[in-house]
């Protein structure tokens, strides 16, 4: 059996295969936040290779939310028309989209900028990190009205989904995790308190923007007293009460020098996303080290997840879901043009 050609559904996107290109900054932008030709390129050719669902890369919602000057942005009007067209092209293609939007939270290491955060607490004291400064809860209203402003913005350009990144130690992360949420008001403290804010996000982004809406989160951030993935499970279900649409369960990113062994193996995170797919009914996306069409079916079939990423292994391939056609001799799912290429 062929799980991975299998159409699948997020919400109520339907999506041709279960293969996913997770988000991946490029760096390739400027200051001005704007898709280049490079991107145009990187995107398209990943659509035209077969991926069901192509999530773009983490994407700013404010100049002070980048992680670097090269990110792309999503702040202002004057951004969308590119995307709409990106989208249309691939769209044509049989591709789904969704654009991951983002906040760097205490890893913005742009020059100009001084980072946001929840507690005044430095991810590193080395360069270029700086020390944050701790968000009031007037500029915690302001990155909420920011988020949906956003998501409107992706909306307007046609993307099919949204993902907000709650995962790798950015904003929205370092409110989860106890170590580098130090806060005594209403967004930190307890468990529930320090889930609230992506909460709020979340559900605001489900009754406002009305799209598909994937939550990205780090299961597991590697320390022996940090967010584990008990609260993930905590987190996910409430997720799912408020209508989110589908987890996408990645690890780590939040400390400089986690303090539990992380065993770098094929397939190492599909753990976190099982344990999360038993607790949920939403779909599940698993990420990490998945480079064979041979494990997405083993995941697949093992109820490890319901879509898999392949980050590094699309840049290496951009055709891989062809060559995967190939090993499971389906060849109509290889394009017309490349068919004798196999
Ligand atoms: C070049 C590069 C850029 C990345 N940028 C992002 C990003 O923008 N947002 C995000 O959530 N994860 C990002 N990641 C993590 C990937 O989405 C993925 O989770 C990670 O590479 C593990 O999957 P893989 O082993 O299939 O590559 C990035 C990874 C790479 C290699």
């Amino acid at each position: 059996m062929n799980l991975l050609f299998q159409e699948g559904q997020i919400g109520d996107l339907k999506l041709k295969n279960r293969i996913v290109m997770p988000p991946m900054c490029m760096y390739k932008s400027d200051n001005s936040g704007e898709l280049k030709t490079f991107h145009k390129g990187h995107y398209l050719s990943r659509a035209i290779g077969g991926v069901g669902f192509i999530i773009i890369e983490a994407t700013a919602i404010e100049p002070r939310g980048r992680i670097s000057a090269n990110d792309l942005g999503l702040w202002n009007d004057s951004l969308i028309e590119s995307h709409k067209i990106l989208n249309e092209q691939m769209h044509s293609f049989g591709a789904k989209t969704a654009i991951q939007l983002a906040h760097a939270g205490r890893k913005c290491t742009v020059e100009d900028e001084t980072p946001l955060a929840p507690s005044s607490i430095a991810f590193s004291e080395n360069k270029p990190f700086k020390k944050p400064i701790a968000a009031t809860l007037e500029d915690i209203n302001e990155i909420k009205e920011l988020f949906i402003k956003a998501a409107l913005r992706a909306k307007s350009a046609n993307y099919d989904a949204i993902e907000l990144h709650g995962a790798h130690g950015y904003f929205l992360c370092e409110f989860l995790s106890p170590l580098s949420n130090h806060r005594n008001d209403i967004y930190g403290g307890s468990l529930e308190n320090r889930c609230r804010l992506l909460l709020e996000i979340a559900k605001e982004l489900k009754q406002k923007v009305d799209l598909p809406l994937i939550v990205r989160i780090s299961a597991d951030e590697w320390m022996s007293e940090g967010w584990n993935i008990t609260d993930s499970i905590y987190l996910s279900k409430e997720l799912e009460k408020i209508g989110v649409d589908s987890i996408h369960v990645s690890s780590g990113g939040n400390q400089e020098k986690p303090n539990k062994a992380i065993e770098l193996k094929p397939m190492y995170q599909a753990n976190f996303a099982k344990a999360i797919k038993k607790e949920v009914n939403i779909p599940v996306i698993a990420v990490g080290l998945i480079t064979t069409a041979q494990e997405c079916e083993k995941l697949l079939e093992e109820l490890y997840c319901d879509f898999v990423a392949y980050g590094r292994e699309l840049l290496r391939s951009p055709n891989f879901t062809f060559i995967a056609a190939n090993e499971f001799s389906k060849k109509e799912f290889i394009d017309s043009s490349y068919q004798r290429a196999f």
